[in-house]
């Protein structure tokens, strides 16, 4: 796990942030103001965004790392390189990380176990100050995962 501003980064590394903040502004979230984008790198190079999409049903909502995954699932893509994640509340000064729920973490474990690819996370505050980048094996340590329970995966791109 590191930390850095956003200018520390590779050039590559701050344009996911800049995709993922993109994707930040088309959150909805009327119930908690609070805006998130992830923007997923895959194998194959390919840049897949998601953001939180709330409900009046509090527990139907989606993170916007579920979302991208979601997305990109239905694209046909399951191997990832890297996530970008940047959120902030509309209200407050955002001076610190958004770091993945412990759902977005458990789900991102599942591509790390298809793929084979420990992903790695750089998470940015809005002002690019702060950023944090890390390994999944460092946010979710101790995992529980596909291969606990002995599924094969290779039909879903896995190894
Ligand atoms: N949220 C995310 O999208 N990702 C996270 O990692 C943390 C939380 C969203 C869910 C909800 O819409 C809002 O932020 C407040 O929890």
């Amino acid at each position: 796990m590191k930390q850095c501003n956003l200018l520390q980064l590779s050039e590559a590394d701050q344009a996911l942030i800049a995709i993922a903040s993109k994707a930040m502004k088309t959150a909805y979230n009327p119930y908690s103001k609070f805006h998130v984008g992830a923007a997923l790198l895959s194998t194959q190079g390919e840049h897949v965004v998601g953001s939180n999409v709330e409900n009046a049903a509090y527990g139907s909502s989606i993170c916007a790392e579920r979302s991208a995954i979601v997305s990109a699932n239905a694209l046909g893509k399951r191997s990832f390189e890297k996530i970008a994640l940047i959120g902030r509340h509309e209200d407050f000064s955002a001076t610190e990380v958004t770091a993945p729920c412990g759902s977005c973490r458990q789900m991102l474990y599942e591509s790390c176990q298809i793929s084979g690819i420990d992903l790695t996370v750089i998470m940015s505050n809005t002002d690019g100050s702060k950023v944090i980048v890390a390994k999944m094996s460092e946010l979710l340590p101790l995992a529980f995962g596909p291969r606990d329970l002995g599924i094969d995966l290779s039909k879903y791109g896995g190894q």
